[in-house]
């Protein structure tokens, strides 16, 4: 089978998963019209392609955080890798560490933030975390992924409570008992039970707010990214609060439905902040095209939850690096196609505005 484009991935796996698997991974909140409407969202944004710039020559690197990668796509957090690929994070580790991008690394991983470490030493990641009631226990996550050479923190502020996932519960889908969330391991002992998903439950702390990133400053010197922001209300906060990026998300649709797509509230969020930290995106992105939307609309990178795991599902480590390669290629053709050198040169100027 001949891999084109994002899409091919998903339909593999749509048909190789299990149903309760696919699901789980495919999931919005309730009638997933915030999931979807990330999707169509790019579709209705047009470009204003320029001419005649010699693109003989193209660069698609860039920095986040001071760090270079190849091209601004990076892999969003994603819980539970290895339902997709028996070698789960350590594959997705060594893919990002061949394709030279970020690699944010979920507290709800299948194998050990350390084991991630060893199968790929020279990757470059960041550790997405949430704060538990048991704050000691957020605290020894942020030791050992200090000492683990992870970059920086991010903050993930739209859990308070697990949306509503209708088709989860329907299966009444949990991680199957081969499976663990191995950075619990000998950490949530005391807990007296899983919740639906196999993780502990009653963990998250709903009552978490902007004194906790205070808090979260107070234990570590790594930068914090706070993912989950959609309004420029909250960006100003999290400047004011002194963090050091921002990640516009919606949990790829799986928290609040009703809420925007994320390429739709990129511009109020990117002026309110003025450059003051950087600002990047996930949600929907599948293609090269909707990367230079969401450059040209002041994303300095983006990152990839589903592609990610369909990569997995289809060839682990090889697979994953396809789709990276092939968001790459299409990133870099959509650059020159529309008079782009470097992604210096992509700006505001593309975006089509009147057809918004
Ligand atoms: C997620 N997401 C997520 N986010 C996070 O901060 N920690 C996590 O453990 C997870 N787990 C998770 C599992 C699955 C199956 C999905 C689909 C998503 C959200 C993720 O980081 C990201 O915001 C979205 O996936 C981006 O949307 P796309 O690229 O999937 O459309
Ligand atoms: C999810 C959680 C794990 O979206 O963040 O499934």
């Amino acid at each position: 089978m001949t891999m084109v484009c994002l899409k091919d991935f998903e339909e593999y796996a749509r048909q190789h998963l299990s149903k309760a698997t696919w699901d789980y991974y495919a999931a919005g909140a309730d009638e997933c019209c915030t999931r979807d409407d990330n999707l169509q969202a790019y579709k209705r944004i047009r470009l204003r392609p320029r001419i005649l710039r010699d693109v003989s020559m193209s660069d698609t690197r860039t920095t986040v955080l001071g760090t270079e990668i190849s091209f601004p796509v990076g892999i969003a957090p994603t819980a539970f890798h290895c339902l997709a690929w028996h070698e789960g994070e350590l594959a997705t580790a060594r893919a990002t560490e061949s394709l030279n991008t970020c690699y944010i690394t979920s507290t709800y991983s299948t194998c050990s933030v350390e084991e991630i470490c060893a199968a790929a030493p020279n990757g470059f990641r960041w550790f997405q975390l949430y704060v538990y009631r048991d704050r000691n226990l957020s605290e020894q996550l942020v030791r050992r992924v200090e000492v683990l050479g992870y970059k920086a923190l991010v903050l993930t502020v739209d859990v308070p409570y697990t949306g509503k996932r209708r088709d989860d519960i329907r299966n009444r889908f949990k991680l199957p008992p081969h499976l663990k969330v191995k950075n619990f391991e000998g950490v949530f002992e005391e807990t007296t039970g899983l919740d639906e998903y196999g993780v502990p439950a009653n963990t998250l702390d709903p009552s978490i707010s902007w004194k906790d990133v205070h808090w979260l400053q107070s234990v570590t010197r790594l930068p914090i990214i706070i993912k989950g922001i959609l309004t420029k209300e909250d960006a100003e906060l999290a400047v004011e609060h002194g963090v050091q990026g921002i990640i516009v998300s919606n949990h790829g649709g799986r928290q609040l439905d009703g809420g925007p797509a994320t390429i739709d509230c990129l511009s109020e969020i990117v002026d309110a902040v003025q450059g003051r930290v950087e600002v990047y995106l996930d949600g929907g992105v599948r293609t090269g095209g909707d990367v230079l939307k969401a450059l040209a609309l002041g994303a300095k990178c983006v990152f990839i939850g589903r592609p990610a795991v369909w990569g997995l599902a289809y060839k682990g480590e090889q697979g994953l690096r396809e789709v990276l390669q092939i968001l790459k290629d299409e990133f870099c053709l959509s650059m020159a196609l529309s008079g782009c050198r470097n992604v210096a040169e992509i700006n505001r100027n593309l975006i089509h505005f009147s057809k918004l």
